[in-house]
């Protein structure tokens, strides 16, 4: 993909550039002691091309290559490349990008890591490559902090998807390049009945479309407000589904950070997903700050105390939302809410956890009572969770077993059997037909669903170049962001 992202450079530019980037990358190739970025860039600087947009940007190429070589592509193949495309006269830029990133040049084969088939795969369905055109656009479902998500139809297939834009632009002005990668990443590689899945991803000079699984059901957000609180029982597996989604992201080294019931949607049986992967993190492997990360992120009621505290934070945070949002949808708030955010934050760090009589002293509660008290621990190490899943799936309150909800009968509790979504859903959200989109809010469905175009021309050269790289990370300029 990341070749097929660069293509605007005109053709005056290329004639004049074309010798003097093939000696550069020459230079850079030559000899096992390659050029370091810094003598690349210079020689960049020093030759007389310094208008074009490739050349402006000399470490994007550098940090490819250099990429692409230790990755898959043998030294003294890209070497055999470069010079077989300087004998020809056709040189193109493309060309030159396209064996950058793919090592893959006409009749020249390399081996083709597994990323960029993966990508190709997904950007193209046999030979026709993936569009906004092939979708009909059906209803706005919701608004992002980055763009809007619709549903869509693929008109060959009729099958249904949500479309999620993201708007270029803001997300470099945010600086959001390196999550929005991740994002893309987890949609696309993590494969769990409880996360939401990538189908197509593609995009245009100003936007990047992801195109994901359609979850008829909703927001559990829109369904706390209808239903205000939910029973223990119907808790116990949607707690369940979400410890299995957190299981595949912190298995893989990646802390979610967003959870939330605005992140969780249903699917027309009822069951959960995790989607929106906009503030995870990779590469996280311990449970607090160490193997962890430091950048505050999130929102505000569902912030572990190290977190607000900034010392640092792992995978536990994940295990501290999840119990703020069991008391939440145990008994209609969160834990530690208050209207002052500061406030809010306060009493996370300090407030004693409370069970009011009501919902809490019923003794269908007991054990979650429990289980939150372990899981709400403000010491990370102490936390359940910090020692691994298993903690919390081990707890009394899912060994209860599960009430079928249609035979009323209490079933023996099984991981393997939530797993395999055999247990039937409490709530299962009503849907009219495919298209129906009234569990989503009428703020939104009715809008008019549209691409809406954009020119977001105030971007410098700069940010281009770096947008059509979005998948690649140069720094790792986490950065800040509290949603909502
Ligand atoms: N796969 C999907 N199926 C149905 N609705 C979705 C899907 N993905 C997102 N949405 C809707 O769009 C909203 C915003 O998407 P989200 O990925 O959370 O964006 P943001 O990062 O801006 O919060 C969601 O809260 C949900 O209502
Ligand atoms: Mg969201």
């Amino acid at each position: 993909m990341a070749a097929r992202k660069i293509s605007r450079v005109t053709a005056e530019q290329m004639d004049a550039t074309n010798s003097a980037t093939l000696q550069l990358f020459k230079k850079y190739c030559q000899g096992d002691d390659a050029m370091s970025e810094g003598q690349f860039a210079k020689c960049c600087q020093d030759s007389n091309f310094a208008d074009s947009k490739f050349m402006k940007n000399p470490s994007l190429i550098f940090a490819q290559v250099k990429l692409r070589n230790k990755k898959t592509i043998k030294h003294q193949q890209f070497q055999d490349a470069l010079r077989a495309i300087s004998r020809e006269k056709e040189v193109t830029y493309q060309a030159l990008v396209e064996l950058a990133t793919t090592g893959n040049l006409g009749s020249m084969e390399f081996e083709e890591d597994f990323d960029v088939q993966l990508e190709r795969s997904l950007t193209h369905d046999g030979s026709h490559r993936v569009a906004v055109e092939d979708f009909d656009l059906i209803k706005v479902l919701g608004k992002g902090s980055f763009g809007k998500v619709m549903l869509v139809r693929r008109k060959t297939t009729s099958v249904l998807y949500a479309m999620k834009t993201l708007r270029k632009a803001q997300l470099i002005k945010r600086n959001q390049l390196v999550h929005t990668k991740a994002e893309r990443n987890i949609y696309q590689y993590l494969k769990s009945p409880f996360l939401t899945h990538l189908a197509y991803a593609f995009q245009t000079e100003f936007k990047l479309y992801l195109v994901l699984d359609y979850c008829a059901g909703g927001e559990l957000f829109f369904w706390l407000q209808r239903h205000r609180r939910f029973s223990v029982n119907r808790v116990r597996l949607y707690a369940a589904e979400i410890v299995l989604g957190l299981q595949c992201l912190h298995d893989n080294d990646i802390v979610y950070r967003d959870l939330k019931p605005e992140n969780l949607l249903l699917d027309s049986d009822g069951h959960l997903r995790l989607t929106d992967f906009g503030l995870s993190k990779e590469g996280i492997t311990g449970a607090g700050a160490q193997g962890g990360t430091k950048t505050f992120c999130g929102t505000p009621e569902y912030l572990a105390p190290e977190l607000i505290q900034n010392r640092g934070h792992g995978k536990a945070v994940d295990w501290w939302s999840l119990g703020t949002l069991m008391y939440e949808m145990l008994s209609g708030l969160p834990p530690f809410y208050d209207q002052n955010m500061q406030r809010m934050y306060d009493k996370i760090l300090h407030q004693p956890l409370k069970f009011a009589p009501r919902p809490w002293s019923h003794a269908d509660y007991t054990e979650v009572r429990d289980l939150l008290q372990k899981m709400l621990n403000r010491e990370v190490e102490a936390r359940f969770g910090s020692k691994g899943p298993d903690e919390i799936k081990q707890h009394p309150f899912f060994s209860v077993g599960y009430m079928d909800p249609g035979t009323k009968s209490l079933i023996d509790w099984n991981w393997e059997a939530v797993y395999e979504k055999r247990y039937t859903c409490e709530f299962v959200p009503p849907n009219r037909d495919a298209t129906d989109t009234s569990n989503f809010e009428a703020e939104f469905t009715s809008q008019k669903p549209e691409d809406s175009v954009v020119n977001d021309n105030m971007l410098s050269e700069t940010q281009i170049e770096k947008s059509r790289f979005a998948d690649f990370t140069f720094t790792d300029a986490d950065s800040e962001l509290s949603r909502k």
